[in-house]
């Protein structure tokens, strides 16, 4: 085998999640259908027992863990999460609608290694219910941006974003269901390019490099 003929190198990615699952069966399926080749999901794990996305992971065939918060404070319930993680020998975390903020301690243990995916265009409407805060805010396009992880609230540097225009007709149902379909597409593609190495982080700023493809 020729270097140029080594298989791409498997990156373990662990998933986060709180409910439906619907951001990480678009990460499982575009590694099943070859869009991300160069990743594995090792492990999905939810902080929320009867989650439907950890019933909707095991049908996909994937591990998965549920690690409660059972009273414990945040950063001792993080390293938890983080033994576990580690337990799979994950490398990446991907963040799909866990809905808690993540203690220093994790963001010390996987720092630039987290993604989270947020339905707005980041910095607008942070936090929960955000085509909610869109539609009353009034706004006339939206969107989803995948961004790192830091120790804020939404707040990390912004890897990728797409725009949705606000219907005038749009509910806060339909508006949400509209940027879901672009989140799916979206973290496929900004979790690929992440994991390619192919970019600059230049304080906030987010650069793909060009492919380097001859
Ligand atoms: C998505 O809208 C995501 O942007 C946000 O939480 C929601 C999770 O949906 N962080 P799902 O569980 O991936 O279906």
């Amino acid at each position: 085998m020729t270097p140029s003929e080594q298989p791409p190198k498997q990156h373990t990615i662990g998933i986060l999640l709180s409910g439906r699952g619907s951001n990480m069966a678009a990460l499982a399926n575009a590694m099943r259908d070859g869009r991300i080749d160069e990743a594995r999901i090792a492990v999905v794990i939810s902080d929320q027992p009867d989650a439907p996305g950890l019933a909707r992971a095991a049908e996909a065939g994937l591990t998965t863990q549920i690690v409660a918060k059972q009273g414990r404070q945040r950063a001792e319930h993080d390293r938890a999460i983080i033994d576990a993680l580690r337990a799979h020998a994950v490398g990446w975390v991907c963040l799909a609608g866990y809905m808690r903020l993540l203690s220093p301690v994790f963001i010390a243990a996987y720092r630039g290694r987290i993604l989270n995916i947020h339905p707005s265009l980041l910095p607008a409407f942070p936090g929960l219910h955000a085509p909610r805060q869109a539609l009353e805010y009034g706004v006339k396009f939206s969107g989803c941006t995948v961004h790192f992880v830091d120790e804020g609230l939404d707040s990390g540097p912004v890897i990728a974003q797409r725009v949705v225009p606000v219907q005038d007709d749009d509910t806060e149902h339909t508006l949400a269901e509209r940027i879901l379909e672009q989140e799916h597409e979206l973290y496929a593609d900004a979790l690929k390019l992440v994991l390619s190495g192919r970019y600059m982080l230049t304080g906030r700023r987010f650069r793909p490099l060009p492919n380097d493809d001859r």
